[in-house]
């Protein structure tokens, strides 16, 4: 089944086209790898996805259906809760390990503290982080080494149960025994999640991916 359909869909800043008609869909449960030279608009789709682009000063045309319903018929905290994003910096908040895990489920009403602690637990659980952090959740997240910050900013993600999450060159910052874990852990998530990555490299798309759509110059060129 596919959980993202895009059609026809052609991204601008002002005069500037990055994206050119480009179709495809998005295969639910699967790992789908966006691949392409620098410049070639691959950040501009992920964010256009869950509708970063227009704060980012884009636009887009074309359509986008989430589970078949426009992408525009959402509420923009409903697509930013269903469908999450990582960054290729890592970017904790600058506040404990704790309150980075508590501030979106805060946000979205969670008030049980019970509840709250299950979700930090679970979702460090899942990005393979607990262990090493579980004595420390009130130590400043910036404190992490850069391979558990972007565990961390994965973790958080997973924070409000999304559906998607998008991830921009989560590794090119990481050494390979961390990028080693976060692939890792994206193969055993696809049982949970559908997974969009953006990479640079062509041989963690080949590990990991189910699908590789390969863009050139705002264009698909290939879907595999
Ligand atoms: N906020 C913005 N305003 C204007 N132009 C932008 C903006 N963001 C990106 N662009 C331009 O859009 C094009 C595509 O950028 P994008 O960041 O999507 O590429 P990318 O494929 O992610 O590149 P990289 O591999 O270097 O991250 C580039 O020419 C870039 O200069
Ligand atoms: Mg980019």
């Amino acid at each position: 089944m596919d959980i993202i359909k895009i059609k026809d869909l052609s991204v601008s800043y002002g005069d500037k086209k990055v994206l050119k008609n480009l179709s495809m869909n998005i295969e639910k449960n699967k790992i789908t790898a966006i691949i392409g030279p620098s410049g070639c608009g691959k950040s501009t789709l992920l964010s256009t996805l869950n509708l970063m682009i227009e704060e980012n000063g884009g636009s887009f045309e074309g359509d986008i259906l989430f589970k078949d319903k426009d992408i525009r018929s959402y509420k923009k905290d409903d697509i930013r809760r269903m469908i999450g994003m990582v960054f290729q910096k890592p970017t904790p908040f600058p506040f404990s390990i704790y309150k980075n895990l508590t501030y979106a489920p805060i946000y979205y009403g969670i008030k049980d503290k019970k509840e709250l602690n299950s979700i930090v637990e679970n979702t460090l659980q899942k990005a393979g982080l607990f262990e090493e952090v579980k004595n420390d959740l009130n130590m400043k997240a910036t404190k992490l080494s850069g391979g558990q910050q972007q565990r961390l900013c994965i973790a958080r993600a997973l924070t409000v149960g999304p559906e998607v999450l998008l991830l921009d060159e989560p590794c090119s910052a990481l050494d390979a025994k961390n990028t080693e874990k976060i692939e890792e852990m994206l193969l055993k998530f696809s049982k949970d999640y559908t997974i969009v990555i953006v990479t640079h490299n062509l041989d963690q798309a080949k590990r990991i991916a189910d699908h590789t759509a390969s863009i050139l110059d705002g264009e698909l060129v290939e879907y595999k």
